[in-house]
């Protein structure tokens, strides 16, 4: 309900709203009310989707929800927290934690439980309170992080205009301490000590991670691009993750992307994790840009590292 601008973040650290915006391209992002936690955005994304996907709550078998600021820290998920808040008492349902990459790998394991025929109406929920991990005395983390969610349901069909063509999705936990919350679990329990020094807020090696991404993003879009015999050309969206417009401009011109094609929503909301992708196609479906049966490239990366691209053809209503 919040919009923090960069004028506001100019009051909070040393930076500047001409620094943001040249660095990252973002001009604000969205941040919860106290009251709210990431359930309550993973709800209201939730309610959209079912009503535009035409099916009954009661008819989804499974709920998975990716963040990296779930309600609890251990438990109950918050894929359980929201179930009981959409009223679906009986029902599988389980977090998963890949970071920004979160939707996308989510979407693979819908693919597989469809494919399989074990799932028929499976609700995926990208869902972000990330302003509760966020330190605000941090320029280099601060500016670049916002609140949000978005949902896609995810049926079985036998038509090809709808069908997710392709994922891929992987990890090296070798680079892990680039991006990272390091306190507050296991390795270095909740303690004043942990709070003390920050341990539970976002740390980021900004430079290295930015470098690590665009070549990744860029490569796994030649991988999946060329495992399915396409070209960048037959591609009608290009939907990438909104962690900085420089990185998504980096791999955009690397694979010969026209801006018309490419959707970009990190202006206004900043990187929002696991909601990012979701969002962006929300917004681009709102707009009137995405048709059903149109060819959507998505493509993401996140702390892990984690990183993933999905071929998908739009099969909303
Ligand atoms: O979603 C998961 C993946 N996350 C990402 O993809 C984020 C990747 N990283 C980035 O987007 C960029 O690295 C940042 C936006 C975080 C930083 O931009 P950068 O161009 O890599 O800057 P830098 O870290 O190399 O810092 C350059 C300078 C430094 O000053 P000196 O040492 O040159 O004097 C920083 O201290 O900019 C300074 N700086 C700032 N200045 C004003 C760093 N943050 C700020 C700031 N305002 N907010």
């Amino acid at each position: 309900s919040q919009i923090l601008s960069n004028s506001d973040l100019k009051k909070m650290v040393d930076t500047s709203d001409e620094w943001i915006e040249k660095r990252t391209g973002i001009k604000e992002r969205r941040i919860a009310s106290a009251e709210e936690a990431t359930s309550d955005l993973g709800v209201k994304a939730a309610l959209i989707a079912i009503e535009r996907a035409g099916i009954d709550a009661k008819e989804i078998d499974l709920i998975i929800c990716a963040t990296l600021s779930p309600d609890h820290l251990c438990m109950p998920s918050t894929a359980c927290v929201i179930a009981g808040k959409l009223g679906i008492n009986d029902v599988m349902a389980f977090d998963i934690s890949a970071a920004c990459s979160g939707f996308v790998y989510m979407l693979s394991m819908a693919k597989a439980y469809i494919e399989s025929g074990m799932k028929k109406n499976i609700l995926l929920i990208g869902a972000e309170k990330i302003s509760s991990v966020v330190d605000y005395t941090d320029r280099g983390t601060c500016i670049l992080f916002g609140d949000g969610a978005g949902a896609a349901i995810i049926g079985a069909t036998e038509d090809k205009n709808e069908a997710i063509l392709d994922i891929h999705a992987s990890a090296d936990g070798r680079y892990g301490d680039l991006l990272i919350t390091p306190g507050c679990g296991s390795k270095f329990p909740c303690s004043q000590e942990t709070l003390d020094n920050k341990l539970n807020f976002i740390k980021m090696q900004g430079n290295d991670v930015y470098k690590i991404a665009v070549k990744t993003l860029t490569n796994d879009v030649i991988d999946i691009l060329e495992k399915n015999n396409l070209e960048s050309s037959q591609i009608d969206h290009f939907i990438p993750h909104q962690a900085n417009f420089r990185i998504i401009e980096a791999v955009r011109a690397k694979l010969n992307f026209p801006i018309e094609k490419t959707v970009l929503t990190v202006a206004k909301y900043g990187n929002t994790s696991a909601a990012s992708i979701p969002m962006a196609m929300n917004d681009a479906y709102e707009e009137g840009r995405i048709k059903r049966g149109d060819l959507m490239l998505l493509d993401t990366f996140g702390g892990g590292f984690t990183w993933a691209s999905a071929l998908v053809r739009f099969g909303g209503k």
